[in-house]
């Protein structure tokens, strides 16, 4: 998934700083000795990593769309019977299209009519992840699947719907015209089942309430760096995730996403934020993800971080994420530095 903040592309120079830190300051406990918490977790990817490293995982994250990712990266192993698993996705991919809620409020052919004529799926691709959604539902309802199976085929149809939805990348508009990765027909793929642990946990919340509620060893945080907020650019994502059809509104079909703002995307409370999340850690090994283009300063993070114990940064010369080049945003190089701010903390017994 080409996600915003996605740390595909950094995980190699994530690890080796974190393992860096903990190798230097004579960490002898073994990874299955040790809890990995990833309370921004996004795509999932960094905790699935540490996950195959052998760490026990907590993973959050505040969308239900990533929840549901998360959920199959992080809990699924063995569990899942390969072979089914592509029996059922088989199934899905030769379901007939349904006329549902994304094909009547996200595609040309199904808002014919309304005040919007918004294009953000082709008509068959739309119709066929209502048939897929709606059948998941039923199934699950059904108990011809069980929860780990729904999250894997769920997870599977955010990704794959993803893959072919026509916009610069984040839903907060489409192109007038279907782009050629649009008009190519859905096919569902399968997630890829990481193993590791099965102690591991995911979370659907706050990641600023849920640090008062868990304890571990390694605290990555990967809050977002400015003021977009995930829950309106990827709103369409959260919808399919929760087949909720909740009322929407405006050219771009907006769900109402109130109680999923972050307070990282605020310039006014981010540091606040940072610093109660920072002081309420119950965690030896702290590390935070943040840009030099972010709405908080490398010196703010620095001067908050050092109040709490040891503190290093590492940096690192960066590509900038494809969408930025895209939007209404005029940056004056293509390149980004992006800094691990690594914290050992002065824990009280
Ligand atoms: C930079 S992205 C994380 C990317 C992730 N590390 C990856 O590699 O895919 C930031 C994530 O934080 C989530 N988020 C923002 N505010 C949050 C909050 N207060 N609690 C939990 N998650 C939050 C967003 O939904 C988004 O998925």
């Amino acid at each position: 998934m080409n996600y915003i903040g996605s740390k595909f592309s950094l995980i190699d120079f994530l690890k080796s700083s974190i393992y860096k830190v903990l190798n230097e300051n004579g960490e002898t406990r073994k990874p299955n000795e040790m809890i990995f918490a990833d309370l921004f977790a996004g795509t999932g990817i960094v905790g699935g990593s540490f996950k195959e490293d052998g760490y026990s995982i907590i993973a959050n994250d505040i969308q239900y769309y990533s929840f549901v990712i998360t959920k199959h990266m992080i809990e699924n192993n063995g569990n899942l019977d390969k072979k089914r698993c592509n029996e059922l996705i088989n199934t899905l991919n030769n379901l007939d299209g349904t006329e549902g809620f994304i094909y009547n409020n996200y595609s040309f052919g199904g808002t014919v009519g309304q005040e919007y004529r918004r294009q953000y799926f082709s008509d068959y691709n739309a119709k066929k992840c209502d048939a897929i959604r709606n059948t998941l539902d039923e199934w699950l309802e059904d108990e011809v699947i069980n929860q780990d199976e729904f999250y894997f085929l769920l997870g599977s149809l955010i990704n794959s719907i993803d893959n072919c939805a026509n916009t610069a990348l984040v839903y907060g508009a489409y192109l007038k015209k279907l782009k050629p990765k649009a008009q190519t027909k859905m096919v569902l793929k399968p997630l890829q089942i990481m193993h590791g642990k099965v102690n591991c946990k995911v979370y659907n919340e706050d990641a600023c309430k849920l640090i008062n509620n868990i304890r571990g060893d390694i605290l990555y945080l990967d809050p977002p760096y400015n003021d977009r907020q995930y829950c309106s650019n990827y709103h369409i994502l959260e919808t399919i995730a929760r087949n909720d059809k909740p009322i929407i509104h405006g050219k771009t079909g907006l769900r109402n996403y109130e109680s999923q703002k972050s307070l990282f995307c605020s310039k006014s409370q981010v540091y606040s934020a940072l610093e109660n999340m920072v002081a309420a850690a119950k965690f030896k090994y702290i590390f935070l993800s943040y840009n030099n283009e972010g709405i908080m300063s490398t010196e703010g993070i620095e001067s908050i971080m050092k109040k709490y114990g040891k503190y290093y940064v590492f940096t690192k010369d960066y590509q900038r994420f494809k969408s930025d080049n895209n939007e209404n945003r005029k940056h004056k190089t293509n390149r980004t530095v992006e800094y691990i701010h690594c914290l050992i903390k002065d824990l009280e017994d």
